[in-house]
């Protein structure tokens, strides 16, 4: 059996990895980067010692969503019409995503789609990833869904039982990977002052460029002033649409400390010293509850409500007031914040690659 991977962004990447390390000690596996990220993708790959044997290398400055699917299903279908595969095997909801299915689906090769059946069943939020993971499950020949919640909505949508497995999220498989086996870099603090609490940011949605990001730095430069003593750490993700405005009004403010996108066992390690995490992420909002970290999740939606439902995860929208409010209320009541300070586990317990793999090979 011959499987192709196929992805293109910083989440996938750290989403795919275990699953390539599995299914590479049974199966003949290849792995193709759309090159939809580039210095956001090359960190993880090293990490887990992946080296693609395609790279479409497409990314450009700020590029375009028609842009990236075009190139996308036409560099994909090239690699399907040269090699034979039996499988291709896609994570998520990116442009990657939908349209390396897509490209499969055209061969008529058979598509496994890892994390699925994440809904927020409205179209304009996440954008454009709502359609994109819609789009694949219609594609999709087996759905591997993290958990109960995602099981339900396929079968909803008419998705055959038998081709909805719930396997927990790979995600957790890489955090305790990352866990156990690096350690800690003992420089990874040196800009901030570790004696006093940090909140962890991070923010990079479509649908919150604009006026939700400004909304959101402002609610960022308010807690920043009214508690002085607060660390405040904001590795600021490279789409210009989000450096721009963190830059323009978060710069210069002395317990702000702005930094490159960090590599994922340096951001895990800092997750694990931080008071608080305030985020519009996904894949953030998966590690969080593992590690016992309240999260203030700055979108109007999320398609992760079972972290929100076991209280370590609220949704606290982009409007600059609520979100300061929120953030304020966890930071000067202790009872409130130890209530969503508990290590919990909604998306698995980190064998999710063992699952996956046990599908497929059965298949
Ligand atoms: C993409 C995904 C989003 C995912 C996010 C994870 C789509 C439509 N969006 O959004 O679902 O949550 O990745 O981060 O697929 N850039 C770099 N270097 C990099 C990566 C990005 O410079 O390594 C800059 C480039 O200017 C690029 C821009 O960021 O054009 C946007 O990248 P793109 O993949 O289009 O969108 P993301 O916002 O990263
Ligand atoms: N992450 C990272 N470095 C950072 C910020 C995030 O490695 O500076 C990791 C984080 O641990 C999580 C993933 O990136 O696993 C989330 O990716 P992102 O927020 O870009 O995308 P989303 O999950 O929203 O699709």
């Amino acid at each position: 059996m011959k499987i192709l991977f196929v992805f293109g962004t910083r989440p996938e990447a750290i989403k795919m990895a275990p699953l390539i390390l599995k299914l590479r000690q049974d199966l003949d596996v290849k792995v193709c980067v759309t090159g939809q990220h580039l210095q956001m993708l090359d960190n993880i790959l090293e990490l887990f010692k992946i080296v693609p044997d395609f790279n479409l290398n497409l990314m450009k400055k700020n590029q375009n969503l028609e842009y990236l699917t075009g190139k996308i299903l036409s560099g994909v279908t090239e690699i399907l019409k040269q090699e034979k595969f039996d499988w291709v095997l896609v994570q998520g909801d990116t442009t990657s995503t939908m349209a390396g299915a897509m490209a499969a689906f055209y061969q008529k090769i058979k598509i496994g789609h890892v994390e699925a059946g994440l809904r927020t069943f409205n179209l304009e939020d996440p954008f454009p990833e709502e359609l994109n993971r819609q789009i694949t499950s219609k594609m999709a020949t087996l759905h591997f869904a993290p958990t109960e919640k995602n099981y339900q909505n396929l079968l909803n949508e008419g998705c055959p039982k038998e081709k909805i497995h719930i396997t927990g999220n790979t995600i957790i498989d890489s955090l305790k990977w990352v866990l156990k086996n690096v350690p800690e870099p003992e420089e990874s603090l040196e800009f901030a002052d570790t004696h006093e609490p940090i909140i962890l940011v991070t923010g990079h949605r479509r649908e919150n460029f604009g006026d939700g990001l400004i909304q959101i730095c402002s609610a960022l430069k308010k807690i920043a002033k009214h508690f002085p003593h607060i660390q405040i750490v904001y590795p600021v993700h490279l789409n210009p649409n989000v450096q721009n405005p963190v830059k323009r009004i978060l710069s210069k403010i002395k317990n702000v400390h702005l930094l490159k996108p960090l590599g994922y066992p340096e951001f895990i390690h800092l997750m694990n010293r931080s008071h608080l995490i305030m985020t519009d992420s996904g894949g953030v909002q998966e590690e969080a509850p593992s590690l016992g970290k309240p999260v203030l999740v700055m979108r109007k939606t999320t398609e992760r409500s079972e972290a929100v439902e076991a209280g370590t995860v609220k949704l606290v929208g982009t409007n600059s007031d609520n979100i300061f409010e929120e953030a304020q209320n966890l930071l000067s009541d202790h009872s409130k914040f130890k209530a969503m300070s508990i290590a919990h586990n909604p998306y698995g317990e980190g064998n999710a690659c063992e699952k996956i793999s046990r599908f497929i090979l059965g298949n």
